[in-house]
């Protein structure tokens, strides 16, 4: 029986859930993090509880997320071998960096940044203990084009990018391969975000896709099909890289 599994952040969120589910059906064991809200994995883990298990956390908890993927691994005995990590906190204020609320700030660069920092820390162990460990990042477009009224998140996403970059040769001997995916414009469920929130996406998304060549936002299975690949025992080689996933848009 394989052992080996793949650890998923922001599991409950768009690209994780679905995520998750294409995995689950390829046969994976998954450990997945989810944060405040499960309603996206609730049937999927429901059903397969002995290959799913559930870790509900704030990522930027160091302590807390080691002893409980500590906890979730003594008890099943698998080894992570994969991670995908997709948690994000958003610049939901929708202000520019001169209005911004300096707490409001700090909380999203604590999220995404320390909280890929705790993710990849409390993983590497396990990858290291098995010389064997495959990653994929999430950051974003805006990691080279700048987001207004949305400095920490763009700060933040390109901070992943160059985290990776950095790990990919720490890590190299170890046989730890990590590259970061950065899509434009996802097509999401946006119904959990305030309606301004909801506003100001769709108004920067109508242009963006102005200037996108293949006029239409990603589809989950366009950055699927990627994350796979490089995942996949087919990439051995290809690491420190950050693609962009943006239907022709620089
Ligand atoms: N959607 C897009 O158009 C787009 C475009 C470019 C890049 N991306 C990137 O792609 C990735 C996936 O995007 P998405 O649309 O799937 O995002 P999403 O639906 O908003 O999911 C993000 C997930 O992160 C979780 N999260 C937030 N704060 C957390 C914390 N402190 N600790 C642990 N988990 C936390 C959220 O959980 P709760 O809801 O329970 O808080 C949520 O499930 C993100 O990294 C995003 O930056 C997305």
């Amino acid at each position: 029986m394989k052992n080996n599994a793949i650890i998923i952040t922001g599991a409950n969120g768009n690209v994780g859930s679905y995520f998750a589910k294409k995995y689950y059906e390829l046969g994976e064991n998954l450990i997945l993090i989810v944060h405040k809200s499960e309603h996206r994995t609730k049937n999927l883990v429901k059903d397969h509880s002995d290959k799913i298990k559930v870790i509900q956390i704030d990522l930027s908890d160091y302590s807390n997320l080691k002893i409980k993927l500590a906890r979730v691994i003594a008890k099943t005995g698998w080894k992570p071998d994969r991670l995908i990590h997709t948690a994000t906190a958003r610049s939901h204020a929708i202000k520019s960096l001169s209005d911004s609320d300096p707490e409001l700030w700090k909380n999203i660069i604590n999220v995404n940044l320390v909280g890929t920092f705790n993710i990849l820390k409390t993983t590497l162990k396990y990858f290291k203990e098995n010389s064997n460990g495959k990653i994929v990042l999430f950051g974003s477009n805006v990691s080279r084009i700048g987001l207004p009224k949305g400095t920490a998140y763009a700060a933040s996403k390109a901070g992943i990018a160059n985290i990776g970059r950095t790990l990919a040769t720490e890590e190299a001997a170890n046989n730890i391969i990590i590259n970061t995916v950065s899509p434009g414009p996802i097509k999401i469920d946006d119904s959990q975000f305030s309606e301004s929130y909801r506003k100001f996406r769709q108004e920067y998304y109508e242009e963006k896709l102005r200037e996108t060549p293949l006029k239409r936002c990603a589809s989950f299975q366009d950055i699927f099909g990627l994350c796979e690949f490089l995942l996949s025992k087919d990439n051995s080689y290809i690491t420190g890289e950050e693609f962009f996933i943006t239907g022709g848009k620089i």
